[in-house]
């Protein structure tokens, strides 16, 4: 089945959903050049018609001029907006009000909605979603990668859109950031203290936290987790790190709630360690959650930054890590290790891959930008050996660790950087099948290069950024080596804008 054209060179490196919004435009609406009838500040009424890229909609003005709007809307939303930005073939505006709301809105269920900027998409019907993100990935395909037709299947949604998340990152603040009714109030008339907050960092504002009261894409523990150390901490009144001056105690409350295991780990991330401090946080934190917090940890870092990693860590009860299942497989989760934070629609992504692979018992398998191994570890029984290639080492280590954890003898690890994939190839075994799992920046052109030299049977793409997927496919099936013979959108971070994708990269045509 011959379901692609022939795609054009690659392009150069992407940032969003398409390579900026000239190429955008260049492809929607390109014959449109001179908006000088227009001001900042205007006030423009618009349909949406699609989802743009950067979290973006777009629309046209009666005569074609294409208008990007930022803000909460929807397709099909005619809506009033203001214009902030002119350029020579579209306007950007943001969104004033909804004058009608498109039938695919639904009431977000979030109090935090509009301000925090984790669910962007909460105000859209589930599976408007799943049809919205399969269009952008079909549209990544079509305008970037050159490729019409390629078959790209409805989207795997996930089957609770809520409470998915196996991890969730809080930040302590010692400035709350304010809500729009709250700026105008006296100290006293505040509901909340202005000088004390856990919860996300605020959008565009990285000194300030929005305080969260309730997280609905995180699971009822870690929700019951987050009030009882916001709690703990305040009545203590516990100093907070300040992301100015460095200086105070609390920095990050980070919780692990395996899906399918159960296992809860709440890991508290501070600048020094006070044991009793900690002992009584603890006892505190198991009255809240009972047998449900299975460890806690205490992590220490004196960083100037806010990531919440620490390089110190003191385990306060249980072992230190949870252990997630996926399938038949084990995998330990430690503090500061990497694991997809959808652990149900992650197993849905790697039995896609594995599918996708269609192994057979003699095949070697190239695992590229393997993280900790989990793909390759699944698809280890299905043939003779796994590669994994992978740059951090602490990766490589829980790669190793999860290996011996599932008894699996046929897969190893390497530590290099993919751009070096070439020389490496030289020790060791060619491989039948590769599946390659890069970052958003996708792969580096000389690791293409390299797959296209080395011409598997099959490559399986697990992507991140319908973007990159577009230009890599493009850049492997230049020629004709390979062809893309299809695409499965899965949805691991509901009501966001990410979505995943598995590509079937079949050599010749
Ligand atoms: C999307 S994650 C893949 C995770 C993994 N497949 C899994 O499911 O657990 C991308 C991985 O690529 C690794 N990486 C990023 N740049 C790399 C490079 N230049 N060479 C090798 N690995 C790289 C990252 O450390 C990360 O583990």
């Amino acid at each position: 089945m011959d379901t692609q054209s022939p795609p054009p060179p690659a392009k150069t490196p992407l940032h969003g959903i398409f390579q900026s919004l000239e190429i955008c435009v260049d492809v929607i609406s390109n014959h449109w050049k001179h908006p000088a009838m227009f001001s900042k500040g205007q006030l423009i009424e618009i349909d949406i018609a699609d989802a743009a890229e950067e979290q973006k909609w777009f629309g046209q003005m009666p005569d074609g001029l294409a208008v990007f709007v930022s803000g909460p809307a929807a397709v099909g939303d005619r809506v009033e907006a203001e214009i902030f930005k002119i350029k020579k073939n579209y306007l950007e505006a943001r969104l004033r009000r909804v004058i009608t709301p498109s039938p695919e809105r639904v009431a977000p269920r979030c109090a935090h909605f509009g301000t925090c900027g984790g669910c962007k998409l909460q105000h859209i019907e589930y599976t408007a979603q799943l049809r919205m993100k399969r269009k952008l990935v079909a549209d990544a395909l079509a305008h970037i990668g050159g490729f019409a037709g390629v078959e790209v299947a409805e989207t795997a949604g996930a089957p609770d859109p809520f409470h998915y998340r196996n991890k969730v990152e809080f930040s302590f603040g010692d400035a709350r950031y304010l809500l729009d009714e709250e700026r105008e109030l006296a100290l006293e008339q505040l509901a909340k203290p202005r000088d004390y907050a856990l919860g996300f960092h605020a959008a565009n504002v990285f000194s300030k936290v929005l305080d969260i009261d309730r997280c609905h894409i995180a699971t009822e523990e870690m929700n019951i987790a987050l009030a009882t150390a916001k709690k703990f901490f305040r009545d203590r009144g516990t100093s907070v790190n300040s992301t100015f001056t460095h200086e105070g105690f609390l920095r990050n409350l980070v919780l692990r709630h395996a899906a399918f295991s159960g296992e809860l780990m709440a890991y508290l991330v501070t600048s020094s360690h006070d044991e009793p401090l900690m002992s009584a946080f603890l006892e505190t934190l198991r009255a809240a959650l009972g047998d449900k917090l299975t460890t806690f940890v205490n992590g220490v870092t004196q960083r100037k930054n806010s990531v919440a990693f620490a390089e110190t860590l003191i385990t306060v009860f249980g072992p230190g890590f949870i252990t997630e299942q996926l399938g038949r497989l084990r995998f330990a989760i430690s503090p500061n290790s990497f694991f997809q934070t959808n652990s149900r629609q992650a197993l849905r992504l790697y039995e896609i891959a594995r599918d996708f692979a269609a192994l057979k018992p003699d095949d070697v398998l190239h695992d590229l930008y393997c993280g900790t191994g989990s793909i390759g570890i699944f698809c280890a029984d299905a043939c003779r050996r796994v590669i994994g290639f992978e740059i951090e080492a602490g990766s490589i280590r829980d790669a190793q660790a999860n290996a011996k954890l599932n008894e699996i003898t046929n897969a190893e690890f390497h530590q290099i950087d993919m751009k070096h994939f070439a020389t490496s190839l030289a020790t060791v075994e060619r491989p039948e099948v590769i599946i390659t799992d890069p970052p958003r920046a996708g792969m580096h052109e000389k690791a293409v290069e390299a797959l296209r030299n080395l011409a598997p049977r099959k490559i399986v793409y697990v992507s991140c950024n319908p973007a990159s997927l577009a230009r890599d496919a493009a850049a492997l099936c230049a020629g004709g080596a390979f062809r893309l013979a299809r695409v499965q959108p899965v949805d691991l971070f509901p009501h966001t804008c990410h979505i995943e994708s598995v590509a079937e990269i079949i050599r010749g045509n």
